[in-house]
Parts: structure tokens; sequence; C-alpha cells
């Protein structure tokens, strides 16, 4: 069995295998997409690739529990992945300041984030701690307040949270890094990998407790691990390449030294 809050160097199917059944609380899977030169990312299907991710992880998942999936938006088309998790949402994280290459067709502008239950009702759903503000002026928040309810149609005032709404399934208030992020651990791992700690910060608050043990297969730099140091998650990473796992565990080290660390 693995030791809680460490990061393996190994394949990740490999390892899957030493994590007992039904023991993870949520699993953050920033994996292949299948999109760039890089050698790991040569995949000759990521459905298929993603299928055999999804049935694995369905087994280390407790009842009730969370798989975030990314990919790019066809990443989990034509597979039955319903005899092992239940999808509830295809979340598009927007990205709309990326360049706008294509020319016979329309560029892409996002990525998706699969969120997979396994059962029919998520365990944790802790949405007061991902809440994102209202944005609303106050003169159309008024006249909102008058609109029929699309649930019965009855006219009725809007419930307003000042605590701020649900970020919905569209995230476009997270910007990618760029070469300038502050948090960046290096211009190799911006081209292909590094996430914004933000977004990784989103799924681990709304879809985890403290204590709970968060599975992230594929490491990278370690932006979940970190997430999870800050806010007092255990984990346990799993990440091929020797230099990355180096990067990540120095990266924990400095989020060790400095816990108060702002994301
Ligand atoms: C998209 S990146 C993850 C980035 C990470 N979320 C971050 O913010 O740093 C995917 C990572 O998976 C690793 N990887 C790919 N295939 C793997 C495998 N079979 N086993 C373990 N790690 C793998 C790659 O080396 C790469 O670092």
């Amino acid at each position: 069995m693995l030791e809680r809050n460490t990061i393996y160097c190994g394949n990740t199917f490999t390892l899957l295998n030493k994590i007992e059944d039904a023991s993870v609380d949520l699993i953050v899977c920033d994996g292949p997409y299948g999109v760039t030169n890089e050698p790991w990312d040569q995949i000759p299907s990521i459905q298929e690739f993603n299928l055999a991710l999804i049935e694995k992880f369905a087994q280390k998942l407790k009842e009730g529990c969370a798989l975030y999936l990314f990919g790019k938006p066809d990443c989990i088309d034509f597979i039955d992945y319903r005899k092992f998790l239940n999808l509830r949402s295809k979340i598009v994280w927007y990205q709309p300041s990326r360049l706008a290459q294509g020319r016979i067709s329309y560029t892409n502008n996002y990525d998706i984030i699969c969120y997979f239950v396994k059962g029919e009702r998520p365990k944790c759903y802790n949405l007061d701690a991902i809440r994102i503000s209202q944005l609303v002026e106050l003169e159309h928040r008024l006249r909102c307040e008058n609109v029929p309810s699309v649930t019965n149609g009855k006219f009725g005032r809007t419930k307003y949270n000042p605590k701020g709404k649900n970020p919905g399934d569209v995230w476009g208030d997270i910007k990618q890094l760029t070469y300038k992020s502050k948090e960046l651990v290096s211009r190799k791992a911006l081209n292909t990998i590094q996430k914004p700690e933000k977004l990784i910060e989103r799924i681990v608050l709304a879809s985890s407790s403290p204590g709970d043990l968060v599975l992230d297969p594929f490491v990278g730099v370690g932006t979940c691990p970190v997430v999870c140091k800050r806010h007092q998650r255990d984990f346990i990473g799993f990440e091929i390449q020797p230099d990355f796992v180096k990067a990540a565990s120095q990266r924990l080290h400095e989020c060790h030294n400095n816990p108060d660390l702002p994301l």
C-alpha cells in the first residue's frame, strides 16, 4: 500500500494497482490530451485511454466521490463510461486569450473537465467554498427580482446570495498561465502541462474536505499536491518523469516553508 502525501515516480497504470479499492475521496486527472509532440502524449486513441482510466478510477473511488478528467472537447466521445461512473457535468474551461490560429475551421478556445461521480449523488459539494462574484449591477439585479421563476412560472424575488453565485459549468474566470505568471515553474512546463493553482483549487475545495485523500495520477510539476497541502487534504501523486517529480517535490517543500502563501 502507498503512503499518503507522497509523489511516486512511475507509470500510473502500474501504480494504481497499489491503491486500495474504495479508498480515495477525489481524483484530479490532468493526464495526456493526445495533442502535443511530447512522447508521453502519443496516445493512439485518447478515448480508449480515458475509458481504461475511468474503469480503474471507479474501483479506487469511495461511493459518492468524484473524478475530474481533463481533456480536449472530444476526449470522452463514443465511449461507454456509464457502467463505471456517472457524468454530472462537462465543465468548459474557456481560455479567450489563446491565439486564434485556425484558418479552415473554428479555433478551439476551451478544454473540458469531465466531472464524474461514483453512484447517484455526490457525497460532497461545498458550494460556499467556491462561490464567485455575482458581477450584477444593482439596477439589473432589481429587474431580475421580478422575473418569473423558471421552475414554477410564478413571480417572485430571485434569490440573491451576497456570498456570490455558483461558478456554473463554463469557467472563464480562471486564466491559463503565461510566461509572466509567478507560479510558473519553468517555460517547458507552460507549453504542455502546468495548470493554474486556482483551477485545481476550485475542484479540490468543491469536492473534498480537510483530511480527505486526493489522488493525482499525473502530477506534472505538482499543482494538485501543492493545493492539497494548502487546504489540509492528503494526496497521493504519480508522475513518470523524474525531473517533474523533482520539480513538484521542490514546490511542495517551498509551500511547506511558506504555508500562508496565497494562491
Ligand atoms: C498534463 S500534465 C499534468 C500537469 C499538472 N496538472 C500540473 O499542473 O503540473 C501530464 C503529466 O502526466 C505525466 N504522464 C504521462 N503519462 C504518464 C503515465 N503513464 N504515468 C505517469 N505519468 C504520466 C507526464 O509526464 C506529464 O507530466
